[in-house]
């Protein structure tokens, strides 16, 4: 009878019973969650996607099934009929939703047995990542992966049924298809019918939603998985879902209040609100203040440039690099002077990290000053820094001195680890805000040429077009990014759509006319035959997702993602393949080494 389910016709879903189900008689199908023996009483927990619910079996009252109930173990799955009782006084478990009842079991059948498991089906046990990610199965089987994937159905769900609402259509776009610049390398796919040819898998649907604006469809959303091949991280998938969105005839604005009433939506499943007027601000202003373009704004301590004050100071590494065009800012922590030395060491070697040579120190105590470079600094000098700094007893101010981009970078990342280490962040605090006016290009030392900073078929700000001849470096991108507590959700920009300033942006960053031809011809040539002002955005799901279920890993909202480098160990992917398979795709392995 293992696995057979003659007789058996399943009524209720485990977790959903309650009070009102006194006296019926149920019949319920899951997974043992444990088993236990009481003064000759079994009783068992059965889990369902639903939840749990207890069933009591009685030798008093049903031998045959008691016998059988002896026999299980975690995570059998059973079949079971019996009736919903009220639970005696003392077992009710207000904190279970089924706390109050628990099912007389008569009739029990095993319809399939399990091995012990890798590790306890619970959310208490927190089994290492590598066997949770090779016993996926078994992790999904958990309160707290099964809560999140419900989450993002329910995600995905309100995205769809919002945006259809507004008139968009859902369209697919390939997934073997031609290189897409987002800046990250490709996965490449090689063809077998085409030998020597690859397709690259999209790292977004960009160019294709932009051809379908050129070809009318106006309103374009799309559930999008997405693959880049890139360092990972926290908060990054090699392959990855967007919600990707375009419209026609839009200007920045309607982009902006469409994805504030879709996150509306979406954030209210879990009573987040999205405010009424979501800041805007531009990524210069974020720059100085939180030296990062995605500011955590639940917190102050911002960055306060003190550059005027120490450019003639006797401190060389501040007025050197003041007068190489540096900077010196720096950030202050409140009550910071108990750090010990020791302390702050680590703080340095973490600014190293992003590239800064030191991190400079002032503690601020009951009118005196404790720090090393204190000497070389003037009273005078002294006392405009705590006044910019705005410091008061018992304050430490930390100071980088270098290029903006190091400052910025390695103090703003020295922020968020304060912030999240001093425990200055509200956790039920949800700030929400665009940023925009992002430079159009930035410059890549590496291939010595100017870059695109979001991608390439973003529209230069219309005051800026003239500096595509002249001044790259201060040329803004009408792009923006919507950032929710120090994480990128989204970006997206009004596009070009006019087959000459594509051409100069091109130019800018030094493509030949082969090598546009070759990336992009078909986009061009689109762009000759009537092209609608366009725009849109792409936010992350997952990340989305992450936030929404209040959880700090990416593979926790994903139900089979890959380890930080790039594998399953579930299927065991990626792997080795035959020598034939490569041989019909005309692929020799060479070895580098
Ligand atoms: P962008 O490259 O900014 O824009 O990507 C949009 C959003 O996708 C998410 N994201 C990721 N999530 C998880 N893992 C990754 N590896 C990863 N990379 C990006 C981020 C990001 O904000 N085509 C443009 C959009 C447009 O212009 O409309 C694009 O892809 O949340
Ligand atoms: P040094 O003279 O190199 O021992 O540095 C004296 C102090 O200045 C140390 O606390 C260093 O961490 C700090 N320092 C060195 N270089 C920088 C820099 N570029 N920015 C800020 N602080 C620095």
């Amino acid at each position: 009878m293992l696995g057979n389910l003659e007789g058996f016709n399943r009524t209720h879903n485990c977790g959903k019973l309650s009070i009102e189900n006194e006296n019926d008689n149920v019949t319920i199908m899951g997974w043992v969650q444990k088993r236990r023996d009481h003064g000759g009483v079994i009783f068992i927990d059965v889990r369902d996607r639903s939840g749990f619910v207890q069933v009591v079996f009685n030798p008093d009252l049903n031998q045959e099934a008691f016998k059988k109930a002896e026999e299980l173990r975690s995570e059998f799955v059973v079949a079971i009929k019996g009736s919903v009782r009220k639970r005696p006084s003392g077992n009710i478990n207000d904190e279970l939703p089924t706390g109050r009842i628990e099912i007389e079991g008569n009739e029990l059948r095993i319809l399939d047995k399990a091995e012990t498991t890798p590790f306890l089906i619970n959310n208490e046990v927190n089994p290492g990542e590598d066997l949770r990610l090779k016993y996926r199965y078994l992790d999904l089987r958990r309160p707290m992966m099964r809560d999140m994937m419900e989450l993002r159905h329910k995600t995905v769900k309100t995205t769809r049924d919002f945006l259809d609402n507004k008139d968009f259509w859902e369209i697919e776009t390939p997934l073997l298809t031609k290189s897409t610049p987002e800046g990250a390398r490709d996965y490449l796919v090689p063809s077998r019918i085409n030998p020597g040819q690859f397709y690259a898998l999209p790292q977004s649907p960009q160019l294709f939603k932009q051809l379908l604006m050129i070809s009318g469809m106006e309103r374009y959303f799309q559930i999008a998985k997405c693959f880049r091949d890139e360092d990972l991280r926290a908060n990054r998938q090699p392959e990855f879902t967007q919600i990707d969105i375009e419209m026609s005839f839009v200007t920045r604005e309607d982009i902006f209040e469409l994805t504030e009433n879709l996150l509306r939506k979406i954030f209210a499943l879990n009573d987040i609100e999205v405010p009424q007027e979501v800041p805007v601000m531009t990524y210069q202003e974020a720059i100085d203040q939180y030296g990062l373009d995605k500011p955590d704004l639940r917190f102050d301590m911002k960055l306060k440039n003190i550059s005027d004050i120490v450019q003639d100071s006797e401190f060389n590494i501040f007025s050197g690099t003041v007068k190489k065009g540096g900077q010196v800012k720096g950030i202050k922590v409140k009550n910071g002077t108990n750090f010990s030395r020791s302390q702050i060491d680590e703080l340095e070697d973490f600014v190293k990290l992003y590239g800064a040579k030191g991190l400079a120190w002032i503690k601020f105590e009951n009118g005196e000053i404790n720090s090393p470079i204190a000497k070389f600094l003037s009273d005078e000098e002294l006392e405009k820094i705590i006044e910019k700094m705005e410091a008061q007893s018992g304050d430490l101010m930390l100071f980088v001195a270098d290029k903006p981009k190091v400052v910025a970078n390695s103090l703003g990342h020295l922020r968020v680890k304060l912030g999240k280490e001093l425990d200055l962040i509200d956790k039920d605090d949800y700030k929400f805000t665009w940023i925009v006016d992002f430079p159009m290009f930035e410059y890549n030392e590496e291939e010595e040429r100017y870059v695109a900073k979001h991608h390439p078929f973003t529209s230069p700000l219309p005051e800026d077009i003239d500096k595509l001849d002249n001044d790259l470096e201060n040329l803004k991108a009408n792009s923006y990014d919507i950032v929710l507590n120090g994480e990128e959700l989204g970006g997206g920009s009004i596009r070009i759509n006019n087959k000459k300033l594509q051409h100069r942006v091109f130019d800018a960053m030094n493509f030949t006319e082969d090598e546009i031809q070759n990336k992009f011809g078909f986009l061009m040539d689109a762009f000759e035959y009537g092209t609608p002002p366009h725009g849109g955005i792409a936010l992350g799901l997952d990340r989305i997702i992450m936030i929404l279920g209040n959880t700090d890993s990416i593979r926790n909202v994903i139900a089979f993602p890959k380890t930080q480098k790039a594998t399953s160990p579930l299927t065991d992917a990626p792997s080795a393949v035959e020598q034939k398979q490569l041989e019909e795709l005309h692929i020799n392995l060479i070895n580098l080494d």
